[in-house]
């Protein structure tokens, strides 16, 4: 067995109303100017008055950017930089979906270290520690509260790239499900299941443990019980609460294992055709279970079980193939189409795309069945 290792945020405080306590958590980590990092979605949807008034409630003096774009450009961390710089914080809040929590922990470092994000796109990278950082969640969703990543589109090169580093984990991650309960129904299934695919590479990847392993399961039997749930009734807290839950453990988990194929052609897709990160890696999910299948088929028949499949008696591959069904069923039932003439990737761009899905190293290393550009091709033609 390799020598591996295991890292993860320090402290993680969860429970409806979990937000109210905010301020103590600051205030425990020696802040007490909050530089606050959202998007204009989070604003307009009233999450950030009601993180704004538990401030002013600690009396703590706090400054909101609230400019982060989906599928964050490179420039947003240059503007996030320049609005902390101004206001000069000891403490770093991100507030939102993958996106806002994923400027906010860059912006963190880059208060502290020199040089451009550029310098630091890669695997640890980042030379010091940032400002102390709280994350809150409010998609479940990315599970970037628990992760050491940040991805950034590279518009001059129509790329996507991730800065991943140990000092961006979070001081504190706050899990509210309150904040989930206006999520549109949409994006409570593909942010869902994106959560589901971060679980399931994580789970099938080659630097899987024992630890990512007993939280990937876990994190794949609480999306399975509670997906349809949260989209059915976008008032169930109950469910979205096992939603937040699961996708933490699930970003807790992939931190430390990176994701597959998978994430891999999301981010080529998406970094030339700008979907949402969500859609893609959903319905991208289908299309990588069955080429990873032969690779592992043990855990896709763990997979299967805990999607309530029944693999009794079946041939090794049937039983595994039926995680693929559970998968393809759960997407039709949220209406998420699996085939990518639906989504306007037009198919002369395949060796591009195959070029840059092969190119992405963290993503692709873990990936349980080697990939070359012709597997990609192959893959977008049958699934086009
Ligand atoms: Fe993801």
């Amino acid at each position: 067995m390799q020598v591996q290792s295991f890292n993860t945020v320090r402290r993680v405080v969860f429970g409806v109303g979990a937000l109210q306590s905010i301020g103590e958590e600051i205030t425990r980590l020696g802040g007490s100017r909050v530089l606050v990092v959202t998007d204009p979605g989070i604003k307009a949807a009233g999450l950030v008055d009601k993180l704004t008034t538990v401030l002013q409630r600690a009396d703590l003096p706090h400054h909101v950017f609230a400019e982060v774009e989906p599928d964050p450009r490179v420039e947003v961390v240059a503007q996030s930089v320049a609005a902390a710089k101004a206001f000069d914080p000891d403490i770093v809040v991100g507030l939102g979906g993958g996106s806002a929590l994923d400027i906010s922990k860059v912006t963190a470092v880059m208060l502290t270290n020199d040089g451009s994000v550029e310098d630091y796109f890669g695997m640890e990278l980042v030379p010091s520690p940032g400002l102390p950082l709280v994350l809150v969640p409010t998609t479940a969703g990315t599970g970037s509260e628990m992760t050491s990543i940040c991805v950034l589109s590279d518009t001059k090169n129509d790329v996507k790239k991730g800065v991943v580093s140990e000092h961006m984990y979070a001081r504190v991650a706050l899990l509210d499900p309150d904040l989930t309960v206006g999520l549109p129904q949409h994006v409570t299934a593909t942010t869902g299941m994106d959560a589901f695919v971060h679980a399931m590479e994580s789970y099938t990847g080659v630097r899987a443990s024992f630890l990512t392993d007993t939280l990937n399961l876990q994190a794949i039997r609480m999306i399975a019980g509670n997906l349809r749930r949260a989209y059915a009734n976008g008032d169930d807290l109950e469910a979205r609460t096992q939603m937040l839950q699961a996708s933490c453990v699930a970003g807790m988990a992939f931190s430390n294992t990176q994701n597959g194929l998978d994430h891999a052609l999301a981010l080529a897709i998406g970094g030339r055709f700008h979907l949402p990160h969500g859609l893609l890696t959903a319905f991208i999910c289908p299309w990588v279970m069955a080429f990873n299948l032969m690779a592992c088929p043990d855990k896709f028949i763990k997979i299967a079980e805990a999607f309530g499949e029944n693999t009794a008696g079946l041939p090794k591959m049937e039983a595994a193939s039926l995680a693929v069904k559970a998968v393809k069923g759960i997407l039709s039932d949220m209406g998420i189409s699996d085939r990518l003439r639906d989504y306007d990737v037009p198919q002369e761009v395949f060796p591009d795309l195959a070029k840059a899905t092969v190119g992405a190293a963290r993503l692709i290393s873990n990936n349980p069945r080697s990939v070359s550009e012709q597997d990609v091709i192959r893959l977008l033609e049958t699934n086009y």
